[in-house]
């Protein structure tokens, strides 16, 4: 039998890999370079799946190529997809599919390190030690702020705000509370008060962190408003999505002192880092590493085999995204 041509465009684990060249016929990018879009259309256009990541733009372009030659699915490495445009994968009937749930306990785990990183200034000690800049120890040395006892606002609170919550309420006693766009009927262990709006979260919250998608929707919903409503005192930690935050006005409001400090794993425009951003006050950033762990990253590449074997097969797949 022929097996199904598969594009991946970023290189995986070698076992992940090794996994999908068994029942497909796999196009590696040897080098894993950033691919152009006209090179990634190509791809799609030669074979019937396209295995993309959140550094592709995956545009109607690409999935317009893909419909006119063999291309029928796309299988994103990834839980996040606003990176597809989903408009033009249903006008031309491509399948998209992504990786819920496996990589919801490693970004959670980044997401409280973020907030230790940026609270306990973590960066200023390594720059001191690297720098051959510590004086030696003494009672006022980089004074942070506790997690303990302290109020999470979470923006957000499906699979990955859950998991940080979690963390948070049993690790660190720290009261949550939540907003999500739609009502949660949810079952939880642990307490957390949900508030209707984002202003009043913000109002009563010592760390605000973010796990709702990007995209057209929610671009800059923090922006000054949102920031000026934080306590002075607070924390903003992103794991989501750069767009979500309006940049400037970040930087305008660590510089300020409007609010304490803030931790980002995500950047509007990655891998592009906002110059201001090197100036900022109290600022810790990581290269979007939430769902960086080999563990995760094999069972990232598993999902994606698991979509494309059903789909070849019966023509259904585990994790559709709806296209409305
Ligand atoms: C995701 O899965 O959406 C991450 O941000 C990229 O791995």
């Amino acid at each position: 039998m022929v097996k199904p041509k598969v594009f991946i465009t970023r290189r995986w684990p070698k076992e992940a890999e090794e996994r999908l060249k068994k029942i497909f016929d796999v196009t590696l990018n040897q080098d894993d370079k950033v691919l152009s879009n006209n090179e990634i259309a190509e791809g799609f256009y030669n074979h019937d799946a396209l295995a993309c990541t959140v550094s592709d733009t995956i545009d109607e372009n690409i999935i317009k190529s893909g419909k006119t030659g063999k291309g029928k699915i796309i299988a994103n490495f990834g839980v996040g997809f606003n990176h597809i445009d989903l408009n033009a994968c249903k006008k031309y009937k491509i399948v998209v599919t992504n990786t819920p749930d496996i990589l919801t306990d490693a970004t959670a785990d980044l997401t409280i390190l973020l907030m230790l990183m940026v609270s306990r200034r973590s960066k200023e000690g390594e720059y001191e030690i690297e720098n051959n800049k510590w004086a030696g120890w003494r009672p006022t040395h980089l004074l942070g702020s506790e997690l303990s006892h302290k109020t999470l606002g979470i923006i957000g609170f499906g699979r990955i705000g859950q998991a940080v919550a979690k963390r948070a309420y049993f690790g660190f006693n720290m009261k949550i509370k939540y907003y999500n766009r739609s009502k949660k009927n949810i079952d939880l262990s642990f307490e957390a008060e949900e508030i209707s709006n984002i202003t009043e979260l913000c109002k009563s919250s010592d760390f605000l962190s973010l796990h709702c998608p990007g995209g057209y929707k929610n671009k800059h919903l923090v922006d000054r408003d949102v920031l000026n409503a934080m306590k002075k005192t607070g924390y903003l930690i992103n794991t989501a999505r750069g767009d979500l935050i309006n940049e400037i006005s970040l930087v305008e409001a660590l510089n300020t002192n409007q609010i304490a400090g803030a931790g980002l794993d995500v950047f509007e425009n990655e891998p592009n880092i906002n110059p201001l951003f090197f100036k900022a006050k109290n600022l810790t950033m990581l290269p979007h590493l939430g769902s960086a762990t080999l563990e995760t990253r094999d069972a990232m590449g598993n999902k994606v085999f698991e979509n494309l074997k059903k789909y070849f097969k019966t023509g259904e797949v585990i994790d559709p995204v709806n296209l409305g």
